[in-house]
């Protein structure tokens, strides 16, 4: 596949099983978040990997988390989430670091490189035939699940998680809208 058509036909994947990135592809995907674009190289992502049964760990603390804050999932919630992580058999948290010495490049610019660098793990992950999806559920907004990943709110904003496995379903190209829609030029008078 040509890397504009592997560009043009990533859609995000919820429903992942094993196998997940071996050794070697985590590797790739990682060095593809390594290639984000990074004002003043200051390298803002951290990722922390949540693999095999810590998947099912880590769902349970998201679950419990919710309820110690006084806002438990549902039932039913919950129990999607547990049918999900069951078979997921890769996460990875993200955060971008939060340098309290920098004082010229905006935190904003900072976040969005780390989100670049996610962008481009979801795109070397879509590349390698594998299924991946980014969501901020889990405890993403909480203290405690972030903290306990060891991304502690004073040092780091934590942005969630992306899931990667082999998809369950092929679910086929994603409608997309008219970039026409989104676009205009403007002109010196
Ligand atoms: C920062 C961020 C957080 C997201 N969090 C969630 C989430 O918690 N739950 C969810 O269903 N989708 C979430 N999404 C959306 C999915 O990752 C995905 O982009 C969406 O389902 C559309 O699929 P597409 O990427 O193929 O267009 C999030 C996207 C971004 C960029």
């Amino acid at each position: 596949m040509s890397t504009i058509d592997s560009l043009l036909s990533r859609r995000s994947i919820k429903l992942v099983q094993g196998p997940g990135p071996n050794e070697q592809e985590l590797e790739q995907i990682l060095r593809a978040a390594m290639c984000a674009p990074d004002h003043g190289r200051l390298q803002p992502w951290r990722f922390c990997l949540i693999r095999g049964e810590n998947v099912q760990a880590l769902g349970e603390l998201a679950i419990g988390a919710n309820e110690r804050a006084g806002n438990p999932l549902t039932e039913q919630k919950a129990a999607s989430v547990r049918a999900w992580l069951s078979k997921v058999p890769m996460l990875i948290a993200v955060a971008s670091h939060i340098d309290h010495a920098e004082e010229k490049i905006p935190e904003l610019e900072r976040v969005l490189a780390t989100g670049a660098a996610v962008t481009n793990m979801l795109h070397a992950a879509h590349q390698l035939g594998f299924g991946a999806f980014w969501s901020t559920g889990l405890g993403t907004y909480g203290e405690e699940v972030p903290e306990a990943l060891g991304f502690d709110s004073l040092d780091y904003q934590f942005l969630g998680f992306v899931s990667v496995g082999t998809p369950i379903h092929n679910l086929g190209p994603a409608q997309r809208p008219d970039p026409q829609n989104f676009v205009r030029e403007w002109q010196a008078a």
